[in-house]
């Protein structure tokens, strides 16, 4: 039987360039895509901008443009990037899309249906001059430990003390420097706290890596311990994101319909193909069927022979070894078959740093460096199947450079 791979890559967010530490991961994911299609598999390679949430709806607005009017010109920036570094997408597409809006709202119903939504009041801060609720990176303040002023409201940045927003002394709004109120809001949940006995199966059933699974039992507990919470899935007004079906005013949280993206990806790309099929351009074996790659075992459409793989980072191992395999499972669809989760990038053994000069985008590479197979050959030398980081050191770069590709190659 002739393998059928579906094959994704993180959708980066459409409110920033792409930068050498998002290259590590795109182009680990195109050089297995180009192997495993040298083997004769059929592979489909899939990814998207992740258009939605509250940091892209003040980006837009601070430029004076629509949200839509930003992120179509981010679309065509970061395709052009990935084109230029050689990385192969069968399809490039948006979370913002008719597709992806169906997807989600159907995915939404069917948890519903199975009993794993709950409505829940919360409090949460509101921006009373903005009429916003605020997320947490939008609050700021003084720090409750060592009253450095202006921290985040989730961790402070001088002596890494974490908390909640609430914690924080003179606490203000960072979109219009008021001061935050108090605030009632009805939330929508995912029941995680249900799904434990599936995650704690799921996840060493051996679909992750060995270190991932151990991360992930940090939460799951190695058995009787349950340290999951239900998953805040909604956002209230004004929000840049999918309206809620039967909840105006609520807004999918931009974590819910992101990994929603790679299905909604790949169904734009099937369409497009058949297509042309239809209309004689490409060879009937070349039809697919959205289903057989998405449908859960048991259910009508499901084919044993697909196969789906996520490359990411390991900071969004938590979404894609919890949230996303229990929100498949519980609305029908099929689990991914591997996540590969990678390490960050360091550049000369430092986090990437603007002030050091190198934090380095895909574009000031290409501008200076010209050629992308060197940091395609550099990355690729260094790169393995573990969560370790990966170093970009300079000099090493320059010397395995001319040493292996100018001098052996
Ligand atoms: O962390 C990020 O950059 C997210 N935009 C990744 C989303 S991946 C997927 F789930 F959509
Ligand atoms: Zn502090």
């Amino acid at each position: 039987m002739t393998r059928k791979l579906l094959v994704t890559s993180a959708l980066p967010y459409a409110n920033g360039s792409i930068h050498l530490g998002h290259l590590v991961e795109y182009i680990q994911t195109d050089i297995w895509v180009r192997f495993q299609k040298m083997q004769g598999h059929t592979v489909h390679y899939v990814c998207a901008d992740d258009t939605h949430g509250t940091p892209i709806m003040l980006r837009a607005e601070k430029e004076g443009i629509t949200p839509e009017a930003l992120i179509a010109k981010v679309h065509v920036e970061h395709s052009q990037d990935f084109a230029d570094f050689l990385v192969q997408f069968d399809n490039y597409y948006s979370t913002n899309s008719e597709e992806n809006r169906q997807l989600s709202g159907n995915i939404y119903r069917a948890l519903k249906a199975n009993g794993k939504i709950a409505n829940k009041t919360i409090e949460q801060y509101f921006d009373p001059v903005k009429s916003m609720f605020l997320p947490d990176r939008f609050i700021k303040g003084e720090c409750p430990k060592c009253h450095t002023k202006d921290q985040y409201g989730d961790n402070c940045e001088s002596c890494g003390a974490t908390y909640s927003p609430t914690d924080l002394i003179n606490p203000y709004s960072a979109v219009s420097g008021a001061t935050p109120v108090r605030k009632e809001t009805e939330h929508y949940f995912f029941k995680l706290s249900e799904c434990v006995d599936f995650l704690r199966d799921w996840t060493r059933s051996g679909s992750l890596q060995a270190e991932a699974a151990n991360k992930m039992n940090e939460w799951l507990g190695e058995t009787g311990e349950n340290k999951l919470s239900d998953w805040d899935i909604s956002r209230d007004a004004p929000y840049f994101g999918f309206e809620i079906p039967d909840a105006p005013g609520k807004y999918f949280y931009v974590w819910l319909d992101a990994p929603i993206g790679y299905m909604a990806s790949f169904k734009n790309m099937v369409t497009t193909i058949n297509a042309k099929v239809d209309a004689g351009d490409l060879p009937i074996s070349e039809r697919l069927d959205f289903d057989k790659y998405w449908k859960k075992e048991g259910n009508e459409g499901f084919n044993p022979s697909t196969e789906l793989y996520h490359f990411i980072g390991k900071d969004i191992l938590y979404f894609h070894a919890l949230f996303w395999p229990a929100t498949l499972e519980y609305s029908g669809h099929r689990k991914p078959t591997q996540v590969f989760a990678h390490g960050f990038l360091t550049v000369n053994g430092e986090k990437m740093s603007k002030s050091r000069g190198t934090f380095i985008t895909a574009r000031s590479y290409l501008d200076h460096v010209k050629n992308p197979e060197y940091l395609r050959y550099y990355y690729a030398a260094k790169l393995n199947g573990s969560m370790e980081d990966v170093d970009l050191n300079l000099e090493d770069f320059v010397a395995r450079v001319n040493s292996d590709l100018v001098g052996k190659y």
